[in-house]
């Protein structure tokens, strides 16, 4: 499989690492990086490196646009001719369309919407892909393939993308948000600061371990919150404060906020 992506990012790098440290990804060949930066300026292995734009005689299976949003429609303009009928084009620039993408592109393309997060970096993306009907099961699984080097796949519909976005794009914020309260609450004289961040990263670690073997979160926290403890006094203040309801308030937001891009 030839691939070539166009952007050189968080996202590329993220997503050219896990097909370079994965020997389940059908990509055999040269990698081809079309970019934005100085000629000459990266070196990467089995990677070549072109300007935006830059004549290429390569025919490519699969084109990956690794863009901001806003940039996409500039650079499928400037990279016009690598666009063939047949191909796979990948998008993983939020709330772009599919019919966007193959409007900006004029070519019997297929097109293929990813939402990776940004734990992608390490492995760890949870990734929701949606393809067009018209696309082959072989070649969604190529394209499947890539993103399960990075981490987790799901395949949804185009019109859960807002969703996705909302809870598994913007989950790893959520969670960092929750932690950074917990790190500004109470203070030790015998602990400093920095011991107790790294103490509450410890304790999210080893939750999330115990969340994996447990059945039943709800009651895990329930046998965990002893009547008239001091767990139980605290899960009932954040349910006095609506905690459920915020939190699905926020996320119903950037939902919104998804939907409200792509138009
Ligand atoms: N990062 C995430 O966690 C995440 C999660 C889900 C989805 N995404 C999506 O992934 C896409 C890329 O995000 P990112 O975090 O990788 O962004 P990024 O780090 O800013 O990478 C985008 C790259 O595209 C380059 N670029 C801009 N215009 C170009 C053109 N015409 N031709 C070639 N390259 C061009 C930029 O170069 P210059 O800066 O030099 O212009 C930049 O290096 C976005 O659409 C975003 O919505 C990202």
């Amino acid at each position: 499989m030839k691939i070539a992506f166009i952007g050189f990012g968080n996202m590329a790098n993220a997503l050219i690492n896990g097909i370079m440290s994965s020997d389940k990804t059908l990509v055999s060949d040269d990698i081809y990086i079309f970019h934005n930066k100085k000629k000459n300026q990266y070196t990467k292995e089995k990677c070549i490196f072109l300007n935006s734009g830059e004549a290429c005689d390569q025919i490519f299976d699969a084109i990956f646009l690794c863009v901001k949003p806003k940039d996409i429609q500039s650079a499928i303009n400037e990279n016009k001719t690598l666009f063939t009928d047949n191909q796979v084009i990948v998008s993983v620039a939020a709330g772009i369309t599919i019919n966007s993408i193959k409007s900006f592109i004029q070519k019997n393309v297929s097109v293929i919407r990813a939402m990776p997060n940004l734990c992608a970096i390490f492995n760890e993306s949870i990734t929701g892909i949606c393809a067009e009907r018209s696309l082959s099961e072989n070649k969604k699984k190529c394209v499947g393939d890539i993103f399960k080097s990075i981490g987790h796949l799901r395949e949804i519909e185009e019109k859960e993308m807002h969703s996705f976005t909302a809870l598994f794009g913007s989950g790893p914020a959520y969670i960092m948000y929750f932690v950074e309260a917990l790190m500004q609450s109470e203070r030790f004289s015998s602990i400093s600061e920095d011991d107790k961040s790294l103490l509450i990263l410890h304790l999210l670690s080893s939750t999330s371990k115990m969340l994996f073997i447990s059945q039943d979160i709800k009651e895990l926290r329930e046998k965990v919150s002893s009547r008239g403890g001091t767990t139980e006094a605290a899960i009932k203040t954040l349910e006095e404060n609506n905690f459920f309801e915020i939190v699905e308030k926020a996320i119903q937001e950037a939902s919104k906020k998804s939907s409200n891009i792509s138009k």
